[in-house]
């Protein structure tokens, strides 16, 4: 039996920007998008009696098809035209879960890569991105990683000048938020703020991080409901605090996050929040 092991990278927002409602009930994005060390592990056993199937010891994540990594790996058996049966994807989640930092497409951009990998590289990169967008929004992104403009859906990528190398201190709440409840509720209201794009592309061009850091706003802030934004305004004030050249929330949230140029702030902003919330990370950009 074959093994492989692999690494799925968390992403973070720098921005969020929803443009318009759209007819097929989707939005209109325009995100900056990072990957960072915060990571996922994961192990395929190829010919693993049992079909294809997930496992992470995990109560509330399932197993089957609805797990985003087994979607990928069906996704990717269709569009190749594979005939084999037997695999087990067995998941060691750090990234938390249903926390705006991609943990699920991670795992199944991982997946697709592996798998493409593995059986030869029949699939070209946009083929396995496209595939990738069957499974999610946020897949084509995690397959491509880095820095880069995510567009449409979310799947109109193009990679950016990398932001430069810094620290990120990661810090999940202890609620969750819906997805799809959060994009219903944007659509009620109207949006106070947006994130000035234009400026961030330039920032990261100029491989200005202050720049860049200074520009990261997530219009989700605007529309979680006041008693969860109160808990992550917190953990924003924390991170500036503690010397974060920016702090916002990522994707749909709760998760927030701060950029770092000097190690030891961030390893104090990391220590302050560990106190306070299980769910915080000392991360680097990748
Ligand atoms: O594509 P994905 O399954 O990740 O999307 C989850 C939900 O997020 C969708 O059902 C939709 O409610 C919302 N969504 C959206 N516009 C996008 C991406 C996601 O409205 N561009």
């Amino acid at each position: 039996m074959t093994s492989l092991t692999l690494q799925a990278p968390a992403k973070i927002n720098l921005t969020l920007d929803i443009l318009r409602h759209r007819e097929d009930g989707y939005h209109e994005l325009c995100m900056v998008m990072q990957s960072v060390s915060l990571c996922d592990r994961i192990r395929l056993d190829f010919g693993s009696p049992g079909g294809i199937r997930a496992e992470s010891g995990l109560r509330f994540l399932p197993n089957d098809k609805s797990n985003l990594a087994v979607a990928a790996a069906l996704a990717f058996r269709q569009a190749t035209g594979g005939r084999w049966q037997d695999l087990l994807i067995s998941l060691q989640k750090r990234i938390p879960v249903c926390a705006g930092t991609a943990g699920g497409s991670s795992d199944a951009a991982a997946v697709l890569r592996a798998l493409n990998q593995w059986a030869g590289e029949p699939l070209s990169p946009p083929e396995l991105a496209r595939t990738g967008e069957q499974v999610g929004s946020d897949v084509p992104y995690c397959v491509l990683g880095g820095t880069a403009l995510a567009e449409g859906r979310g799947e109109r990528l193009t990679a950016l000048h990398s932001l430069p190398a810094c620290w990120v201190v990661v810090c999940k709440p202890e609620f969750s938020v819906s997805t799809p409840e959060l994009f219903a509720q944007i659509d009620r209201v109207k949006l106070r703020r947006r994130p000035d794009t234009t400026g961030m592309l330039e920032a990261l061009a100029q491989g200005d991080l202050a720049g860049a850091a200074r520009r990261m706003y997530n219009v989700f802030e605007d529309v979680l409901p006041e008693r969860r934004y109160s808990t992550v305004a917190s953990i924003k004030n924390t991170l500036i605090q503690c010397g974060a050249l920016g702090a916002t929330m990522s994707g749909t949230g709760p998760t927030a996050f701060g950029l770092f140029d000097q190690e030891e702030s961030a390893r104090q902003a990391w220590k302050t929040l560990s106190g306070e919330y299980r769910d915080t990370f000392l991360a680097h950009t990748v």
